[in-house]
């Protein structure tokens, strides 16, 4: 069978041992994703939905079950296939702390590339677009401490989508924002939906989280979704 969706989940089971306890935070977790939307992932607080952004990451493990991305079972990728993966596919942005202190924010942007090897004007000259984009031309050459949170956000999405990627995970990137803010950072990544692309967003938001393609809830070890 093929499978025809971009990320598969196959009853994925995932446990943590926690001080000799065990934590079942997924069991048999079945779900297909495809591009082209963006879907909203909430669910209470140690509901799993930081666990889940990590599997999908391939930056966590899991216990049983299968992820396929991109029809591929991902048990069959060697480490450095999953770091190209996340490399060139995949971008991850969090609540806070998304970027490097002593780098300024045209150099943050810029990272990503360098990471992939390309040539340092070009990846310069890609992030500026790229801060052009998310409206932040005249913050280029601030560092981090000089933005505000939702100007981080911005320089953190900008960063995440200079590789261009297929998966963008958003872990409550705006849940250290202001309601306008928060606005703001959700209908910039909104806006970067495409139909080569995949954009999780994982909240506890829900105003905004009704404002997705689809919205999904995590409980009882299970994702549900909400019509
Ligand atoms: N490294 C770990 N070791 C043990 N337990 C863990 C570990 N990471 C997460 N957990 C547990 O797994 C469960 C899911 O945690 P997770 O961080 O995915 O929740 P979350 O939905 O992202 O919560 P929040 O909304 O607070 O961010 C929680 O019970 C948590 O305590
Ligand atoms: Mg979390």
């Amino acid at each position: 069978m093929t499978n025809v969706s971009f990320i598969t989940i196959k009853d994925l089971t995932k446990t943590y041992e926690d001080a000799g306890k065990k934590i079942i935070v997924f069991d048999r977790l079945n779900l297909n994703l495809d591009k082209n939307s963006i879907i909203s992932l909430v669910g209470p607080s140690g509901s799993g939905k930081s666990s889940l952004l990590h599997i999908l990451a391939m930056l966590d493990t899991f216990d049983g079950g299968s992820y396929f991305f991109d029809s591929k079972n991902i048990s069959s990728f060697s480490l450095s296939e999953k770091n190209l993966n996340r490399a060139t596919k995949i971008s991850i942005v969090y609540q806070f702390n998304n970027l490097i202190s002593d780098l300024n924010a045209l150099e943050n942007v810029a990272l990503p590339l360098l990471i992939n090897k390309e040539e340092k004007s070009f990846a310069l000259q890609q992030a500026e677009a790229m801060m052009i984009k998310v409206g932040l031309e005249a913050r280029i050459k601030h560092f981090p401490n000089q933005l505000s949170g939702g100007e981080q956000q911005r320089v953190a999405i900008a960063r995440a989508i200079i590789t261009e990627p297929e998966l963008i995970l958003a872990d409550e990137p705006t849940g250290n924002l202001d309601k306008n803010n928060s606005l703001e950072i959700f209908n910039l990544l909104k806006s970067l939906k495409s139909k080569n692309r995949l954009i999780l967003f994982a909240t506890h938001n829900r105003e905004l989280s009704s404002m997705t393609d689809i919205q999904l809830e995590i409980s009882n070890s299970s994702v549900k979704r909400i019509e």
